[in-house]
């Protein structure tokens, strides 16, 4: 009999997976790792999802039809422009499912999305990566050099919070030949994006979210927005029923709940805003952000920072139940935190448990 390791295939044998941010269970924590919106959703969601569960006997529209033409009019495109999947994750899967793959070469910028090379590589496909330098502009010509199927760039930028500008990117939709994707997971939290680039492009692809401004991460629910050639071959390679009732019922719903959630991210940019002021005045280096989290340099109060003193602090924050992300294993990401923003008094708790630590150095 061969081996379970001798039966997988070659690549998949030594395959090292997505981390997702720990999830804890119990009570306690404040959660500052995985940029969800820390309020839970209106009413009128709920109400949304428990009248669609007394249909869970049937299975769902196979293309979350519903929720297609709801977004199709929001965004003002025709419904062949939009694809729904389980989180825009599967978008992003079937993106390389379809554009990526053995003897083709996905880009990617770095540090960005940490899930596309292990996406890439579970489909057998390369990948290059291209780095950033410290001011994490974007290297058009780079990018524009390396011949690739398929590039994804993520704006604003995670884990930075940087977005890019809509000229660099178009530059790039023009020179770039292969599918751009453009992952605008945080772009409810930005001051513009590159939908306009959508009319101009056939090979651009956005990619969206409802599970950070529209709060919903339990739900699992992205969608994609590009030409209906790119479309249509997505939808030939998407799970037949890939997105379930309540969840295409949930996100309906919260398209048609503009007023809150406008409200909603007005208050997580203000409580961003206040508390970049705050670590900054504590001496820290932290860069403009245009998502939900921010990404500083920490600082001692000897004035020390580095790896060191970043792993230190986010063991600190642990111990007080508080939960960040750290990347300890790049010299671009080795020495921040990236913090997700959570409610005024989250952050509050946050900046006094820094001020301790500064402290008690
Ligand atoms: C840049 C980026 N893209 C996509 C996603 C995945 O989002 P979803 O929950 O829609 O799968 C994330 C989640 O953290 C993200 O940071």
């Amino acid at each position: 009999m061969r081996t379970i390791n001798e039966l997988v295939q070659d690549h998949i044998r030594n395959l090292e997976p997505y981390t997702p941010g720990f999830q804890p269970t119990g009570d306690g924590w404040i959660k500052l790792n995985t940029n969800e919106l820390p309020y839970a959703p209106p009413e009128e969601i709920r109400k949304a999802i428990h009248e669609e569960s007394t249909r869970l006997a049937r299975y769902p529209s196979p293309t979350s039809q519903e929720l297609r033409e709801v977004l199709a009019k929001f965004y003002q495109v025709k419904v062949d422009q939009v694809i729904i999947g389980n989180g825009s994750d599967d978008l992003l899967n079937l993106l390389v499912r379809a554009f990526g793959g053995a003897g083709k070469q996905t880009l990617e910028t770095f540090p960005s999305y940490s899930l596309y090379p292990v996406l890439t590589a579970i489909a057998a496909g390369d990948i290059k990566s291209i780095q950033f330098g410290t001011d994490f502009a974007l290297p058009v010509e780079q990018l524009i050099e390396s011949k690739s199927e398929i590039l994804f760039l993520t704006s604003p930028n995670a884990p930075t919070g940087v977005r890019f500008p809509l000229d660099q990117i178009r530059e790039l939709a023009k020179r770039f030949d292969g599918v751009l994707v453009i992952d605008e997971a945080y772009a409810e939290f930005a001051e513009g994006s590159a939908l306009p680039l959508l009319e101009e492009f056939d090979h651009v692809v956005i990619t969206r979210t409802f599970s950070k401004a529209y709060g919903l991460a339990g739900l699992r629910v992205g969608y994609a927005l590009a030409s209906p050639e790119v479309i249509n071959i997505l939808d030939r390679v998407r799970d037949s029923y890939n997105v379930n009732r309540l969840s295409q019922a949930g996100a309906a719903s919260a398209i048609q709940s503009q007023e809150y959630y406008i409200s909603v991210i007005n208050e997580v940019k203000q409580t961003r805003e206040r508390t970049r002021e705050a670590l900054l005045g504590v001496g820290w280096k932290v860069y403009p952000s245009e998502a939900n989290f921010l990404f500083a340099e920490p600082v001692d109060t000897s004035g020390k920072k580095g790896a060191d003193v970043a792993a230190a602090l986010y063991q600190f924050l642990i111990n007080a139940k508080i939960l960040v992300r750290y990347f300890p294993k790049h010299p671009l990401t080795e020495s921040y935190l990236r913090i997700s923003i959570g409610s005024p008094s989250e952050m509050e708790r946050f900046i006094e448990e820094v001020k301790k630590w500064q402290n008690s150095e």
